[in-house]
């Protein structure tokens, strides 16, 4: 694993299980979303690995890029040394540049992370620059309602959910017109109602190829 250089205090402690505890409930629909990864895969917003699992066998190494402080919970360390493949963890933001060639990977992947990312246009970008010709960014990520009145009411409570609440996360985002203004072209895209509340359940799974 490269190393973290986070200290990290209570704080990030308790983010990490936080968050590992919320996110385990989405777990049934990571498989299908990274059922076509393979080769070298960047996975931004890497989390604490909880993709790790669930890629196929044609992976050959996970490089994960996430600025939360985890390097010391001893499940994501489990969960590197459980897997056949190498993982390279990076401590960073990704909307701020990211420190790869261009045209490196063979897959990017994102999992619930383009709602939480501050400046998802700069992000998708340089995701579409480090991806191959012809590689795939696959994602699944939660957003804007197709129903105009739960639309509205993601717009209302956003401004308080993303600062007191959630945590970052922004509800509202429109993640296919965000992905398609980044730099790729949509191969497939598949938007439906998963459980919870609604104003956080309407999700966005696809497969997208750059553009050009
Ligand atoms: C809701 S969590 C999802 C984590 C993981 N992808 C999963 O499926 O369990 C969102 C993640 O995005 C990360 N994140 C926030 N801002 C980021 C940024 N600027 N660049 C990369 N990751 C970021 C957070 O630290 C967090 O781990």
């Amino acid at each position: 694993m490269a190393e973290d250089t986070r200290s990290g205090g209570f704080r990030d402690w308790l983010k990490s299980r936080l968050q590992d505890w919320a996110m385990r409930k989405v777990d049934p629909l990571r498989p299908e979303v990274l059922a076509p990864a393979s080769g070298e895969v960047l996975e931004i917003g890497f989390g604490t690995g909880l993709n790790l699992e669930h890629y196929p066998e044609g992976v050959s190494r996970v490089v994960g890029l996430d600025p939360l402080a985890a390097a010391s919970f001893p499940k994501l360390r489990e969960r590197i040394a459980g897997v056949g493949f190498a993982v390279e963890r990076h401590s960073l933001r990704a909307d701020r540049g990211l420190p790869f060639d261009a045209g490196r990977f063979d897959t990017v992947v994102t999992t619930w992370t383009l709602c939480t990312i501050p400046e998802p246009g700069p992000a998708l970008r340089e995701m579409a620059r480090v991806l191959k010709p012809g590689g795939r960014y696959l994602f699944i990520e939660h957003g804007r309602a197709p129903e105009t009145s739960t639309a509205r009411w993601q717009d209302r409570i956003d401004p308080l959910w993303s600062r007191y609440l959630g945590d970052g996360c922004h509800m509202n985002r429109p993640i296919d017109r965000l992905v398609e203004g980044g730099g790729f072209r949509l191969a497939s895209l598949d938007r439906f109602r998963h459980d919870g509340p609604a104003l956080l359940a309407h999700m966005y799974r696809g497969v997208a190829e750059r553009e050009g």
